[in-house]
């Protein structure tokens, strides 16, 4: 696995543009090389400011026709909860543009974890043609990082951490809501490309573990993000690499 490109912006402001037009720039080559772009989306507050940015100045820089949204991650609850990442999503940037219905894959998080988790799964492999043993190969996967060292919802201790056949799965995590669902590292790990996005001095420690700690991934969940064959993308502002040792 080729190592993480690092990306230290300024401040947080510039890291959500930056966001922005790495994911335009992502795109445009996706739909030139194969006519769409599948982008498996973060939830969380980080990214909120980049797909507003998506939505509104780059909105012109995306062929949004040709995009794909799927979620790495979705807490257990109903769409238009406070709670949930296709309601952050809907409100800072699906809302604004005008998709088909087709292009929203939307994990279910009002269905019972288990049955919703299997059903994400068949959706991935019908969407992506898969045959038993295979994962979906997203152009990109959008990431953050948990002071606890987490990515989607891979929590420390959580043996999804070490799945190896499901594409997603449902946890039990230490933070509210509980009740999660998440795709699971071999899915991520055979991503075109991930792209970190963290922000803040209270991830610093978190991004110094992650890229400079001892290989724990049960600690820290973070380090289970290799892919095989796909570029690895941390996008940091200056607080949170600032723990990091000079490159
Ligand atoms: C979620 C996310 C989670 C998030 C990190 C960082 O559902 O919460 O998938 O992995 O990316 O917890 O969250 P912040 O961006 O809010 O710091």
């Amino acid at each position: 696995m080729p190592q993480p490109k690092l990306i230290i912006l300024n401040d947080a402001q510039e890291l959500y543009v930056r966001a922005a037009e790495e994911t335009a720039h992502i795109t445009g080559e996706a739909v030139c090389t194969h006519g769409e772009v599948t982008i498996c989306l973060s939830g969380g507050s980080t990214p909120a400011a980049t797909y507003d940015l998506l939505a509104t100045r780059f909105r012109l820089s995306v062929d949004w026709k040709e995009v794909q949204f799927f979620w790495g991650d979705e807490r257990c609850v109903p769409p238009d909860h406070a709670e949930s990442n296709y309601a952050m999503t809907n409100r800072t940037m699906l809302s604004k543009l005008a998709l088909r219905p087709d292009q929203v894959h939307r994990m279910r998080g009002e269905d019972p974890p288990a049955s919703s988790a299997a059903a994400y799964e068949d959706q991935l492999r019908k969407r992506f043609g898969l045959d038993d043993g295979e994962f979906p190969r997203f152009d990109l996967v959008m990431l953050g990082l948990g002071d606890n060292r987490h990515t989607a919802s891979l929590f420390p201790g959580d043996p999804a951490i070490h799945e190896t056949q499901r594409l997603v799965v449902a946890v039990e995590v230490d933070a509210e809501p509980r009740k999660r669902l998440t795709i699971t590292p071999p899915v991520i790990n055979n991503a075109q490309r991930v792209m970190f996005l963290v922000a803040g001095q209270s991830k610093a420690a978190a991004v110094k573990d992650i890229l400079e700690g001892p290989r724990d991934p049960d600690k820290f969940p973070a380090q289970i993000v290799a892919p095989q064959d796909g570029e690895v993308i941390w996008l940091l502002d200056k607080a949170a690499a600032s723990l990091l040792s000079p490159r």
